[in-house]
């Protein structure tokens, strides 16, 4: 009976990081991602406590499936992470480059959040954590679906943490996980205040761990939130 978690997009970077942390908390957890041999390899550190999944976060048929397969793996769910997550400059505004983007942080995690909330209401208690982005509070010329996308789940985590609130019937947590620049095969430009991958996942896990409803990693992005969100858009249009 020890505590179940799954971690979707966790073959690499904050994801894998993450599984890492909960795993050596005594948590058996399901890793899943589309790259299989980096979900094998992972596999094969800890048999006992990684279960793989191969899936496609923009199939949600397939992401239906995994829920609907989730009693004959696990007895309970206490945590589920969405994470899965890309994003591709595009400052020329190419349809191709910003589908990818719109059915990974869109589309596809708009069906794990409403099936892992459904889910956690059957049951009468879970915790969803989204990995979601500073990128989420103001657009951005060079990344403007990723940024809107961020905005999105934002959004999102903010109204189903508004349903749990007002849910009797069961206890469900939010927290949405706000990260700045942090040390990932996902960052490619020019950045600042660069996180360790290590140290940003210790408080993203701590954030989890104290049930925060919204949290910024690392802790000093909460300056950067701040500043972005009153900087006037003519400002902002110099930086972003
Ligand atoms: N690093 C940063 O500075 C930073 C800042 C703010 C927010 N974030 C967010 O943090 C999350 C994790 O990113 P990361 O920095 O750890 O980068 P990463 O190393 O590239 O990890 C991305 C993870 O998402 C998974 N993923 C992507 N597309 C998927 C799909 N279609 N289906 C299933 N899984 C998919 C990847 O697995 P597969 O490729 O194997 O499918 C991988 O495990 C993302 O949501 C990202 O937007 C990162």
């Amino acid at each position: 009976m020890g505590k179940k978690a799954i971690v979707f997009g966790a073959t690499s970077g904050i994801g894998q990081e993450l599984a890492q942390l909960l795993t050596n908390d005594g948590y058996t957890v399901m890793i899943t991602g589309r790259r299989l041999e980096r979900l094998q390899n992972i596999q094969t550190q800890n048999k006992e406590q990684y279960i793989i999944k191969q899936h496609d976060i923009t199939d949600v048929d397939a992401s239906e499936k995994i829920f609907e397969e989730l009693p004959d793996i696990f007895d309970k769910v206490d945590l589920i992470v969405h994470n899965a997550g890309i994003g591709e400059e595009n400052y020329n505004l190419e349809w191709d480059k910003d589908l990818p983007t719109l059915e990974t942080n869109v589309i596809g995690a708009t069906r794990i959040y409403q099936l892992a909330y459904n889910y956690f209401k059957v049951q009468g208690f879970g915790h969803l954590v989204s990995i979601t982005s500073i990128a989420s509070i103001r657009g951005n010329r060079f990344v403007p679906a990723y940024h809107a996308s961020k905005a999105f789940q934002s959004n999102y985590m903010e109204s189903l943490w508004m349903k749990a609130q007002r849910t009797k019937k069961a206890n469900i947590d939010i927290t949405n996980i706000l990260p700045g620049f942090i040390d990932t095969d996902i960052i490619t430009g020019d950045t600042f205040w660069m996180a360790p991958l290590d140290k940003a996942t210790k408080q993203i896990y701590n954030a989890i761990k104290n049930k925060k409803r919204k949290a910024y990693i690392t802790k000093r992005w909460w300056l950067i939130a701040m500043l972005l969100k009153i900087v006037p858009p003519r400002i902002l249009m110099k930086f972003m």
